[in-house]
């Protein structure tokens, strides 16, 4: 039945990829935004242990769970759970996480990625030019509350981009792209991490607040260690930016060979993602705003302009302080940047559906490609049209931050106790080219469980919050946004049944014709 006989091409296109699909918005807008929020040197420890004792050891699982789905034919986690488990028939259903995810967060990731695109374009037409802070800000409001047809020409061309290469397949589109866009992408950022470094004193207008930041970044605060909305924060930066807990990584291992090393591939393109997040991404947005404004007023535009208040409504204005020419070079870099960023991930998030049409309905490449731009363009359009009226922030929270956590519970269980920590230490370390420190059996087996654990139990209360409308603040608070926030909850439950309707239809077409599951 399955039509899906791809391969990676080499062994540098592989990596990059699996680096483009972890490096990507969530490096450059989320992460300045989580650190400023949760106090700068009191964000930074909780989001390094979480690194090493979930972030990798998630790594190394998903990849192995990835190349063991693989060699059984299956693309998508839903049958590579149901593989790793003979006698329970129920894994594969919560494994619709990792189709759902990648189908409900591509919906509004593609939007921020095409606001990149036309910012960029705006920067080289100097639109920015002249402008106050005000106006700069004012303009993305009204770029978002639909004030023209420029967000959806913008957002109709990113996503025919995205199906488009989809369709050319893993080596001739994903792989080429990722082969253009990581160099670029890291390029566009040292250049900016130059200029956010070396921005002096008082010249230019800056006020220069204690070495841009950094220190303020980098100089750990013991104080409030132990506030668990820190540690709750920095674990779900950890999910979104290493894109773990999502079911990409494992359709992307899936086209790897039964004894293509898996170990240092996986810790390459991890730590490749961390150099881009912690050196590159904290080296552009913080310094240069922190060095215009001084720490406080930046917490202050986060706080009140959310996650899109420095990137889009504050970053063009600070480049015209250098002059028209270096303005429009630092907008381009910095929007092309965030749009490279953003298409390596969405990419990686159209594969896992595109692989299991494959596997199970028999589609070809194409026509799978072409149904998932359909898919998102239809789920997509809600995000677009009713973005203030909080449709976009609620895909975000139960598919870009509840749903990793739920996914990544129910996968180590599977892997470290149901499918046993023996064999899955085997298959991490079939064909390594790196000895795993012995000490990650251990930690993947109960240190990893249970910090999962701990962060799912603990995000409880503002799910409830969150279903109960009881948040304090913001667009749920807003009595008006309620019926279109009901309205975004059905539509994304209704596509996680259908997806379950999917994977059962396929299964009794297995037991059918008498196929392995
Ligand atoms: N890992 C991707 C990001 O950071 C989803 O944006």
């Amino acid at each position: 039945m399955s039509t899906n006989n791809e391969a990676w091409g080499s062994r540098v296109g592989l990596v990059l990829a699996m680096a483009g699909n972890a490096v990507g918005l969530g490096n450059f807008l989320r992460f300045p935004v989580q650190a400023i929020n949760n106090g700068g040197g009191t964000f930074i420890i909780p989001y390094l242990v979480c690194f090493l004792l979930m972030g990798l050891p998630l790594l190394f699982v998903e990849w192995s769970m990835g190349r063991f789905g693989g060699a059984r034919g299956h693309h998508s986690t839903p049958f590579i759970l149901d593989a790793m488990d003979k006698k329970r028939h129920f894994w594969k259903y919560l494994g619709v996480f990792g189709l759902f995810t990648n189908i409900a967060v591509a919906a509004y990731y593609c939007y921020i990625e095409s606001w990149a695109l036309a910012y960029a374009f705006d920067s080289v037409m100097n639109v920015f030019g002249g402008m106050t802070q005000e106006e700069v800000a004012a303009h993305f409001q009204s770029y978002v509350g639909l004030g023209s047809t420029e967000p959806i020409v913008f957002w109709i061309l990113c996503l025919a981009l995205n199906t488009w290469v989809l369709s050319r397949g893993l080596s001739g589109g994903i792989e080429m792209v990722a082969k253009i866009a990581m160099p670029l992408l890291i390029m566009f950022g040292v250049l900016l991490a130059i200029q956010g470094l070396t921005l002096e004193a008082g010249e230019k207008g800056a006020v220069y607040d204690g070495v841009f930041g950094l220190n303020w970044l980098w100089e750990p605060d013991f104080s409030t260690i132990w506030k668990a909305d820190v540690w709750l924060a920095a674990a779900g930066q950890i999910f979104f930016t290493l894109s773990v807990g999502m079911g990409t990584i494992q359709c992307y291992a899936s086209y790897l060979r039964s004894r293509d090393d898996i170990a240092l591939n996986a810790m390459s393109a991890g730590w490749m993602n961390e150099f881009v997040e912690v050196v590159l991404g904290a080296a552009v947005v913080i310094p240069i705003s922190v060095g215009y404004f001084g720490i406080d007023k930046v917490v202050e535009i986060v706080q009140s302009g959310g996650g899109f208040g420095l990137a889009f409504q504050t970053l063009p204005f600070l480049f015209h302080k250098w002059g028209e020419v270096l303005s429009i070079v630092a907008g381009f870099s910095w929007f092309g940047l965030l749009f490279f960023a953003g298409i390596t991930s969405s990419l990686a998030m159209g594969t896992p559906f595109m692989g299991f049409l494959q596997d199970e309905f028999g589609f070809n490449r194409k026509k799978a490609a072409w149904t998932f731009g359909l898919i998102i363009l239809l789920l997509g359009l809600p995000t677009v049209v009713f973005y203030n009226e909080g449709v976009f922030a609620e895909y975000d929270y139960w598919a870009g931050t509840v749903s990793l956590v739920v996914f990544a519970v129910a996968e180590i269980i599977v892997f470290s106790w149901v499918f046993g920590m023996e064999k899955g230490w085997e298959e991490i370390n079939r064909g390594a080219d790196i000895k795993v420190p012995v000490i990650f059996k251990f930690i993947i087996k109960w240190i990893t469980p249970l910090i999962l654990l701990a962060v799912f139990i603990g995000s409880l209360p503002g799910i409830w919050d969150a279903i109960t409308f009881n948040a304090n603040s913001g667009y749920l608070a807003v009595e008006e946004n309620k019926p279109y926030i009901i309205f975004a909850r059905l539509l994304l439950m209704g596509v996680y049944v259908a997806i379950c309707y999917l994977v059962w239809i396929a299964y009794k077409r297995r037991m059918k014709e008498g196929r392995e599951t």
